[in-house]
C-alpha cells in the first residue's frame, strides 16, 4: 500500500551545523509536499539565506519560505506571541504564512515557563521557557496548542496528516543529537530528543523513514555554561570567520575541533545514510587548522584533502559523504 515518506535532517553535533540550510535546500528541490519541526521550540535558530537575503526563524519550518505546507509537530514546544510575531516577520517579507499548521497537541510556552528559565544558571539555557515547558509537558500539567483559540485555524491531526493519504515529508531538526536529553552530556542538554527517535514520536512510523541527512560543520562549536573551548588562539579565528554567535542569544559559541567519535557515534545511533560536512571554507582561512579528534586525540591533517579522507575512511562507508564550501 502507498504511504507517505519522511527524510530527516539532524544535526549530529551541538546544533548550529547548518541544518536550516541544508533544510532549505531540500525544501527547494521540490520534492517534498510537507515540511515538518519536530522538537525544540524558540530556542532553536535557523539562519537561511535566499536570495541574498538573510532571515533568522525560530519556529516556523522553512517550508513557508517556498510554498510548500509546514507543520510544527507535537513534539515542538510553542511561544505563541513569538510565533505570531515571526508570522508577521514572514509576512512582511511576501511569504504564505497561511501554510502553517499546528499538531493540536503540541504544547505551550506560557510567561511563567519562560520567566523560570530566566532563573537559569547552571545550564546556559536560551531562556525561552523550552525546558520548564517540557516538564509541566512530563508533568501532565502543560497547556497545549488545542487548549488556544487563537491557534484554532492552524491545529491539526498527526495521524491524519501523514496516515490519512500518502504524502512527502521534510523533517526539520533543532539542536543537535549531542544535546538529546537522554544521550548528551547530561545536564548540559535542551530538554528534547533530537534524534530520529523524535520523528517517530510525531507519528511517523518507522518504515516511513526513507533517508537520514546528519549535518555536521567541519569544526564543532557548543553554547552554553559548561567549559568546552580549550585555549588555542586558532579557535578564536574560526569564530570570527565562521560568525559563531547564537542566531537566537548572540552568545559567541566556544569552538573546538570536530571529534569524529562523536560524529560517529551519532551517526550509528540516527541511521545516516547521507552526512553533510558545512563550512570547509571557514577552516580553509584559518593556517594549520585541518585538524580532529579521534579517540581522543588531536590528528593534525597536513592539508584538506588528507582531512576529507580520514572523515571518509573512519566512518561507516555505506554513509554518503558531501563537504560544503569548497574552491570549486
Ligand atoms: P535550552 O534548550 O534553551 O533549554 O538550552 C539548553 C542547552 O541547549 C544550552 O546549552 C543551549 O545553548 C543549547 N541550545 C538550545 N537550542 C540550541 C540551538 O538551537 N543551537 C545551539 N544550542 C542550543
Ligand atoms: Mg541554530
Amino acid at each position: 500500500m502507498e504511504t507517505s515518506i519522511v527524510d530527516v535532517v539532524i544535526g549530529m553535533q551541538y546544533g548550529d551545523e547548518g541544518k536550516g540550510k541544508i533544510a532549505n535546500q531540500m525544501a527547494a528541490s521540490g520534492e517534498y509536499d510537507y515540511v515538518v519541526r519536530f522538537n525544540g521550540g524558540g530556542n532553536a535558530g535557523h539562519t537561511i539565506y535566499l536570495n541574498g537575503e538573510k532571515i533568522v526563524t525560530h519556529l516556523v519550518p522553512c517550508g513557508i519560505l517556498h510554498g510548500i505546507y509546514s507543520v510544527i509537530g507535537n513534539g515542538c514546544v510553542i511561544n505563541t506571541q513569538k510565533l505570531f510575531d515571526e508570522l508577521a516577520y514572514l509576512e512582511g517579507l511576501g511569504f504564505n504564512t497561511s501554510l502553517l499548521k499546528i499538531a493540536e497537541n503540541a504544547h505551550i510556552i506560557t510567561q511563567e515557563h519562560i520567566d523560570e528559565d530566566s532563573k537559569d544558571t547552571t545550564i546556559g539555557t536560551t531562556r525561552t521557557g523550552n525546558g520548564p515547558c517540557y516538564k509541566d509537558k512530563v508533568g501532565r500539567t502543560g497547556l497545549r496548542a488545542k487548549d488556544i483559540p487563537e491557534l484554532e485555524p492552524y491545529l491539526v491531526d498527526m495521524y491524519s496528516l501523514i496516515h490519512s493519504s500518502p504524502k512527502k515529508f521534510l523533517a526539520e531538526g533543532a539542536q543537535g543529537y549531542w544535546l538529546d536529553i537522554d544521550f548528551g552530556d547530561y545536564p548540559y542538554v535542551t530538554s528534547s530528543n533530537t534524534g530520529v527517535g523524535a520523528v517517530l514520536n510525531n507519528g511517523f512510523n518507522y518504515k516511513q523513514v526513507r533517508n537520514v541527512i546528519g549535518v555536521i560543520k567541519c569544526y564543532s562549536t557548543y553554547v552554553g555554561a559548561k567549559g568546552y573551548q580549550k585555549g588555542d588562539e586558532r579557535f578564536e579565528k574560526l569564530r570570527e570567520i565562521g560568525q559563531e554567535y547564537g542566531a537566537t542569544t548572540g552568545r559567541p559559541r566556544q569552538i573546538d575541533w570536530l571529534d569524529l567519535d562523536e560524529v560517529n557515534e551519532a551517526c550509528k545511533m540516527n541511521g545516516v545514510d547521507f552526512l553533510i560536512v558545512n563550512k570547509m571554507d571557514v577552516l580553509r582561512q584559518v593556517d594549520s587548522a585541518w585538524n580532529l579528534y579521534q579517540d581522543q586525540m588531536v590528528i593534525s591533517c597536513s592539508d584538506e584533502n588528507t582531512f576529507m579522507d580520514r572523515i571518509a575512511n573512519y566512518l561507516d562507508p555505506s554513509i554518503d559523504i558531501e563537504f560544503q564550501g569548497q574552491l570549486h
